[in-house]
C-alpha cells in the first residue's frame, strides 16, 4: 500500500544500531496501538483509525455538505496549521475532485496576518458572475481553541464583508468547526446558531485530518469522504498484521538522526505530493522538534529546485538527508510532440512526460546518495481518496513511533505558545 524505499550514501548506516532501533520501533508500535504512550490522552485519531471513534457523524457531515453545495459558488475555509493542511493536501493531491466544477470552489484563507490576498479576494467576490448573477458565497471556520489570532481576525473580516454581501443574513451560510463547549467561537457559532462540529477534546489539530476538521470541507468539494475514511482504516489494519515499513521509516528517521544529521529534506518530483509534503512537515516538525531534539523538516519541489537548492544538497553541509515521496500513478500524463523545428530533444519525441520525471527522480536519487546524502523514498500507489487516506493513517502511525524512539511527547506544542505570548503582550499590554 505505501512503500519505502531506502537508498544508502557509501558512507552507510550500522545495520546493528538499525536492527536495535526496529526491534525498539516494533515495542512502540505495540505501545502506540495499546495507548500506553506519553500523551496517550491525545489519541483520539487513532481511535478513527482503528474504528472506535463515535465522534465521525458522517450523515451530519454529508448532510452540510449538500447544504453548502445547493447554496455556494464558493467557500471560504478559514483555518491554520492543522485546522487545514491535510485539506489542502488531500484537495491538491486528489484524483476524484478535480476540475468538477458541481461542487463549490474551497479557497484557504487565515494562514497568515497580510492584508493583500484579503482583498483581493473580497474584491473578486464581489463583482458579478458573466451571467450576471452574484457569487453565492459561504465560510467554514476551523479552530478547536477558537483563540487562534489569524483565524479569529480573519474570520471577523469576513463575515462582516459576508454580512453585507449576502444582507438576507448568513445564518445558513457560516459552518463553525470547534471544541464542544469551551472557546469563543463555540460560543458565537451557539448564539448566532451556526452550524456547528465538534474537534473531538482529545484529537490535536495536526492529526485531525479525519475528523470534522478535514471532512467537512473535503466533503463539500465533492471528495469520497468515506473512502478516505476506509482507506486509513484498512491502511491502520495492514500496519496493525504487517508494520514492516512503518518500522522502517521511522526506525531509518531516528537512526540517521543518532549520527548526526539534522535536516530531512521532504521532496517531491510529483506535483500531486506537494500538499501531502506541506502536511507531513506539519506533523513532524510541531510533534517531533522539542525538548531540544528533532530533525528539520525542509521541504524541496523537484525538479524545480533541483535548480536552486540542489546546489545545497549536492554539495552543503552533509547534515541532510531526503525523504522523497511519490506517487508511482501519476493522476495524468503526456507524450511529448514531434516537431519538425530541431530543438535538441528530438530523441524524446513520443516519450510520456512521466517517463521523463521518472528518469529525474532516478538521477537525483543516485547523485545525491552517491554525495553522501542518504535517500528515503515513500511510494503511494495512487491518489484516490483511499490511498491518501492509507497515506494520512501511516504517517500519523510513523511520527507516533518516532515521538515514543524519540522519548518526547509527540503532541504537544509548548514551543507555539512562545510567539502568541509575546505577540499578545505587544498587542493588549
Ligand atoms: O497541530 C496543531 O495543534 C496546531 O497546528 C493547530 O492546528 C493550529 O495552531 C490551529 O489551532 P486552532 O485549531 O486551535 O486554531
Amino acid at each position: 500500500m505505501i512503500n519505502v524505499e531506502f537508498h544508502d550514501s557509501p558512507s552507510g548506516i550500522d545495520q546493528q544500531a538499525y536492527q536495535h532501533v526496529n526491534q525498539e520501533a516494533e515495542a512502540s508500535l505495540r505501545k502506540l496501538f495499546q495507548k500506553e504512550v506519553e500523551g496517550r490522552e491525545w489519541l483520539g485519531w487513532l481511535d478513527v483509525l482503528v474504528g472506535n471513534s463515535s465522534d465521525v457523524d458522517l450523515s451530519a457531515i454529508k448532510a452540510t455538505a449538500k447544504h453548502l453545495q445547493s447554496n455556494s459558488d464558493v467557500v471560504l475555509c478559514i483555518g491554520i496549521g492543522g485546522s487545514y493542511l491535510g485539506t489542502a493536501a488531500t484537495l491538491a493531491a486528489s484524483s476524484s475532485s478535480k476540475d468538477n466544477h458541481q461542487y463549490p470552489e474551497i479557497r484557504f484563507l487565515g494562514t497568515h496576518l497580510g492584508g493583500n490576498e484579503l482583498n483581493e479576494v473580497m474584491d473578486e467576490l464581489s463583482k458579478q458572475n458573466p451571467d450576471g448573477s452574484k457569487k453565492r458565497v459561504s465560510i467554514i471556520v476551523i479552530s478547536k481553541s477558537g483563540s487562534t489570532m489569524e483565524t479569529g481576525v480573519v474570520f471577523r473580516i469576513l463575515r462582516s464583508w459576508l454580512k453585507q454581501h449576502h444582507p438576507d443574513g448568513i445564518q445558513d451560510r457560516v459552518v463553525a468547526i470547534t471544541s464542544k463547549d469551551s472557546g469563543s467561537l463555540r460560543k458565537l457559532a451557539d448564539e448566532a446558531g451556526y452550524q456547528s462540529f465538534n474537534v473531538p477534546d482529545s484529537m490535536g489539530g495536526r492529526f485531525s485530518v479525519l475528523s470534522p476538521v478535514g471532512l467537512v470541507p473535503l466533503a463539500v468539494a465533492g471528495v469520497d469522504i468515506v473512502s478516505l475514511l476506509e482507506g486509513a482504516r484498512e491502511q491502520a489494519k495492514h500496519i496493525q498484521q504487517s508494520p514492516k515499513n512503518v518500522l522502517k521509516l521511522a526506525s531509518l528517521r531516528k537512526v540517521l538522526m543518532d549520527k548526526g544529521f539534522l535536516i530531512e529534506c521532504l521532496s517531491t518530483f510529483d506535483q500531486e505530493c506537494d500538499g501531502l509534503i506541506n502536511w507531513v512537515q506539519q506533523l513532524q516538525g510541531e510533534s517531533e522538534g522539542k525538548e531540544g531534539k528533532g530533525l528539520f523538516p525542509a521541504k524541496a519541489f523537484y525538479s524545480r529546485d533541483l535548480h536552486s537548492l540542489g546546489q545545497w544538497v549536492q554539495e552543503g553541509p552533509r547534515v541532510l538527508f531526503e525523504t522523497m515521496i511519490s506517487v508511482k500513478t501519476p493522476s495524468s500524463d503526456l507524450s511529448i510532440p514531434e516537431d519538425d523545428q530541431e530543438d535538441g530533444f528530438e530523441d524524446l519525441a513520443n516519450k510520456p512526460l512521466s517517463w521523463i520525471n521518472q528518469s529525474a527522480r532516478n538521477g537525483t536519487i543516485k547523485a545525491h546518495t552517491e554525495d553522501g546524502v542518504p535517500v528515503l523514498e515513500i511510494i503511494i500507489q495512487d491518489t484516490s481518496e483511499k490511498s491518501l487516506g492509507a497515506f494520512f493513517a501511516f504517517y500519523m502511525l510513523v511520527v507516533g513511533v518516532m515521538g515514543e524512539l524519540m522519548e518526547i511527547n509527540t503532541y504537544n506544542q509548548p514551543g507555539v505558545e512562545a510567539y502568541k505570548k509575546e505577540m499578545l503582550t505587544i498587542l493588549r499590554g
